[in-house]
Formats: structure tokens, sequence, C-alpha cells
């Protein structure tokens, strides 16, 4: 079998509206809402989210916020499809709670649904690496729901580590 062809560039403004569809596709296959949370809320939530960002692009962020984005692309014959295949979005100015030290965040990151387990995730992630490094960033972290089996395997076969525990009751 030929091996998928996929590049990763930086997105454009004109890229937000296909992450937004992107994302949105992604929904049902984030087990990322807790048994204890509203769903459809989370699932709102999200469309608000990135309907500002199909509209704002980057820009959408505040100015205090140093975000980037990257895009996979794939390869159908020998033609690169335009719409992205894969996204991710980060920023480089966050910090650790505690040491206070400098780190690049990962916000979010999805790969459309039919290209899943074919390595695309393992290169956007190694992309925000490459880019927080070039920022001098010697750390990078990430928030994931405990539900969220697919990604934790992502992040730990990459080398990433649980550091925290965030814990919630409904009353
Ligand atoms: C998480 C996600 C981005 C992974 O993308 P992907 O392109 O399929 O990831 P990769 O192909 O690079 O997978 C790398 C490794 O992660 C693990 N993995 C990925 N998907 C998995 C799954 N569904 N079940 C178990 N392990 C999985 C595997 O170890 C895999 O390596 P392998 O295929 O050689 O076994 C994708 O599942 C997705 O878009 N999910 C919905 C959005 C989401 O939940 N984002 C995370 C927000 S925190």
């Amino acid at each position: 079998m030929q091996a998928l062809k996929v590049i990763i560039r930086e997105a454009t403004k004109t890229d937000f509206p296909m992450i937004r569809e992107l994302a949105l596709a992604s929904i049902i296959h984030r087990q990322s809402v807790s048994p204890i949370r509203d769903r459809t809320r989370a699932e709102a939530n999200m469309r608000d989210y990135y309907t500002k960002l199909a509209d704002q692009g980057l820009a959408y962020f505040s100015p205090d916020f140093e975000p980037a984005a990257f895009i996979a692309l794939a390869e159908e014959g020998t033609r690169l499809q335009p719409e992205p295949v894969g996204y991710i979005l980060m920023m480089t100015n966050a910090e650790d709670d505690l040491t206070r030290e400098q780190q690049a965040y990962i916000l979010d990151i999805a790969v459309k649904p039919e290209y899943h387990r074919k390595g695309i995730g393992t290169r956007l992630m190694q992309r925000a690496e490459e880019y927080a490094k070039s920022k001098g960033l010697s750390y990078i972290g990430l928030t994931v729901a405990t539900g969220n089996k697919a990604a934790l395997s992502l992040y730990k076969n990459l080398g990433y580590i649980e550091e925290w525990r965030r814990l919630a009751k409904k009353l």
C-alpha cells in the first residue's frame, strides 16, 4: 500500500472556515465531556468558539495571547487536497502554574475521522513541538479529558506525562 503523503503548514486566515468544519465533524469522536457535565452545552460552546475563529482567524485571540495554528493537507493521487485533514491550535506564551516556567500550550488538535490512525495527529504534534522549540521554549503542555483514550494514547506515545488531575463533583 502506498504511504499517504501529508504536508503540514501554518494555517492562514482563509483556512479557518475549513478548520471549523473539521472541528465540528470531530465532535462525535471526542470523549471529552465528563459524565457529570452537559454535553449539549459543551458542543454549543465549541461551535461558538470555532465560528468566531472561522470569522476572525487568529485575531480572535486577545493581543496578550501568542497563538499559532498548523494544518495537515493530504495528497490524493498527485494532487494536494485544499481542505485540511487535520489541524492543531497552540499558544507559545503559557506558563506552568507552580514554577512559572514559560511553555507552549496545545489548545486543540483534531484529525478528520476518515484519516485517523495514519500518523497525522503525531505529525501535527511534532510540528507544534518544533515550533515551540524555535521560540526558545523548553516545555509544552496540554489538557486532555481522562475519557479521551485516543488522544491520551497519542500524547503518551510522544512522551507526555500526567502532571495534574482535575476533579469535580455534581452537587
Ligand atoms: C486524537 C486524534 C487527534 C489522534 O489523531 P490520529 O491522526 O488518529 O493519531 P495518530 O495516527 O498519529 O496516532 C498515534 C497513536 O495514538 C494512539 N491512538 C490514536 N487514536 C487512537 C484510538 N482511537 N485508540 C487508541 N489509540 C489511539 C495510537 O497509539 C496511535 O499509534 P498507532 O496507530 O501506531 O497505534 C484523533 O483521534 C482525533 O481527531 N480525535 C478527536 C479530537 C480530539 O479528541 N482531540 C483531542 C483534544 S485534547
